[in-house]
């Protein structure tokens, strides 16, 4: 036939525009949006009737966690991930999400100084099983040797298709000095990889710890008093000045303060090339969360650490708002970060193991042992950061901003879809639905015909043993989630197969455009370093 699949009545929702139409697809890709079809082209097409809720560009969920252990866990903290491929990327499906990028991590130890072969063993992690969805690579990058840099990062660009690298400013085992950083950005530019910011002051953060553990204050909830706004207002101006010297240009991933974010708007009104992601937490947390269960022998609170933590108040998520519809933020991303409580790798429960039982564990022995037993303890400078979310992503920012007026459907697509497919050199293959484009698709419920329920983590697909948004009522959720062309997720069923996933491979970003050339004056930065 004509068409392998057609979607009528559909809502098609792009990042500027809605119509209503009918969606054709052909060998995964869109053929053609048209008003209606003839019977002759339905009849040997599979039909789904959108009953004219929104069809939109599958999801692309740029900053995932998986398959980070022990040694590559996501701070050297003693966490490992408790997501692989499999369990993410089910997640992702489930939740309307088409593409996850993922971390691969480079470590300071010395075999690990290779950024090709980081890359190689993370993609032999994401073979070993498959993903429901497809998948690509950030590399993290915690070291500034030149000539690993200058020999592989051409090679991770034209080969691999890798066009993002990201920098962390806090974590002893993973911060850049600031003189590193500027090796880094400018090799970086060099190759058109986009720089990825963790910005958190390390000092800081570190200073403050050492302040609050003399003080006894060690539970879970003094971890938001260790990493106040300011901690990333500091991290924020002084990545911007650094990228700013060399013209680099950067995105800030999980910006969780309405600190962050005024700095970031500052950047953009003056012309530099300066993007930010945030995450669901910052919308749906505040400190409060973190003090839920408060008190010196419950770590329950352990479930809602990462970093930066969620703001204070709701004042500040208001700011935050405000960021999502004005463009401050490029990019909505989960920053899916699954730790088991269950689990000594995962959240400290407080309760301490008996050591002997845990002594039979596949790669606990010696330090690392007493390590882990330390972090059971529970002391919130041991517990690893981060907190699981990528299935909830579409959903929270649905029923939190979408529904509730806060942000056009069209505003949705672009900080969810389209947004990350051209930062990250994806479009547009994929984040749009144009002819040509993979068919890479969610469609929602009608909103008239949903009926409103409150979330339980045994409705969701990851290797988590908690969501932070337990009892949260949800006013809709994907219906279908299509990967070219294919049904992956329906009404409740996991439809897709471990195989249905494929790497992608990423060009340039297409969105560093018209930096005014105010900003570029060699008197008052370094530009003459490209001439
Ligand atoms: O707390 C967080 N954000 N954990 C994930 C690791 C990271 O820094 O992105
Ligand atoms: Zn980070
Ligand atoms: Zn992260
Ligand atoms: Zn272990």
């Amino acid at each position: 036939g004509m068409f392998d699949l057609v979607i009528v009545n559909a809502r098609v929702v792009s990042a500027s525009d809605i119509v209503t139409c009918c969606i054709g697809v052909k060998n995964g890709k869109i053929r053609t949006l048209v008003d209606s079809f003839g019977d002759e082209e339905i009849q040997s097409a599979r039909v789904i009737d959108a009953q004219g809720a929104y069809v939109m560009p599958g999801g692309i969920d740029a900053h995932v966690h998986l398959c980070q252990d022990l040694k590559t866990g996501p701070h050297g903290l003693g966490g490992a991930c408790s997501d692989n491929f499999e369990t993410g990327s089910k997640s992702a499906a489930a939740g309307g999400t088409t593409t996850v990028i993922t971390f691969a991590t480079q470590t300071r130890a010395e075999e690990d100084k290779s950024l090709l072969d980081v890359i190689k063993a993370y993609s032999a992690r994401a073979e070993a099983t498959g993903s429901y969805v497809d998948y690509g690579f950030h590399i993290i990058i915690v070291r500034n040797d030149k000539d690993v840099l200058q020999k592989e990062m051409p090679i991770l660009r034209k080969e691999w298709g890798i066009s993002s690298c990201k920098l962390f400013l806090t974590y002893e085992t993973q911060r850049l000095t600031d003189s590193q950083l500027l090796d880094v950005m400018y090799e970086a530019k060099q190759n058109s990889m986009t720089t990825m910011i963790h910005a958190e002051n390390g000092d800081m953060i570190q200073w403050l710890t050492d302040k609050l553990e003399s003080k006894g204050m060690v539970a879970p909830y003094y971890h938001a008093l260790s990493r106040p706004p300011l901690v990333e207002g500091e991290a924020t101006n002084r990545a911007i000045a650094l990228a700013q010297l060399i013209q680099n240009p950067i995105l800030f991933v999980h910006v969780g303060s309405a600190l962050g974010a005024k700095n970031v708007r500052r950047a953009q009104t003056i012309g530099l090339p300066v993007y930010a992601e945030t995450c669901p937490r910052y919308f749906h947390l505040t400190w409060e969360d973190l003090k839920r269960f408060h008190s010196p022998t419950c770590f329950e609170n352990s479930k809602m650490i990462c970093s930066p933590p969620p703001p204070p108040d709701t004042s500040d998520q208001e700011e935050l708002f405000v960021g999502l519809e004005n463009g401050t933020f490029t990019i909505y991303s989960s920053d899916h970060c699954p730790f088991r409580y269950d689990h000594p790798h995962g959240k400290p429960s407080g309760v301490l193991e008996d050591p002997k039982s845990m002594e039979g564990e596949q790669y606990c022995e010696g330090d690392e042992l007493r390590s882990l037993l330390a972090r059971k303890e529970g002391a919130f400078r041991l517990i690893p950061n981060g907190i699981p979310g990528v299935e909830t992503r579409l959903p929270l920012l649905y029923t939190g901003a979408l529904a509730a007026g806060r942000i056009t459907p069209q505003k949705f697509v672009e900080l969810t879809s389209t947004n990350p497919a051209k930062l990250y050199g994806l479009y547009p293959q994929k984040g749009t639905i144009m002819p040509g484009s993979d068919a890479d698709l969610v469609i929602w419920y009608p909103d008239d015909s949903f009926k409103p329920f409150n979330l339980a983590n045994s409705m969701l697909h990851h290797n988590v043993d908690y969501t932070p948004y337990e009892g949260m009522k949800f006013v809709n959720w994907p219906r279908y989630t299509i990967l070219r062309g294919k049904v992956i997720w329906m009404e409740g069923e996991v439809q897709g197969k471990l195989r249905d996933g494929q790497y992608v491979k990423r060009g340039p970003s297409q969105l560093v455009r018209g930096v005014s050339k105010t900003t570029q004056d060699p008197r008052r930065v370094a530009s003459w370093l490209y001439e």
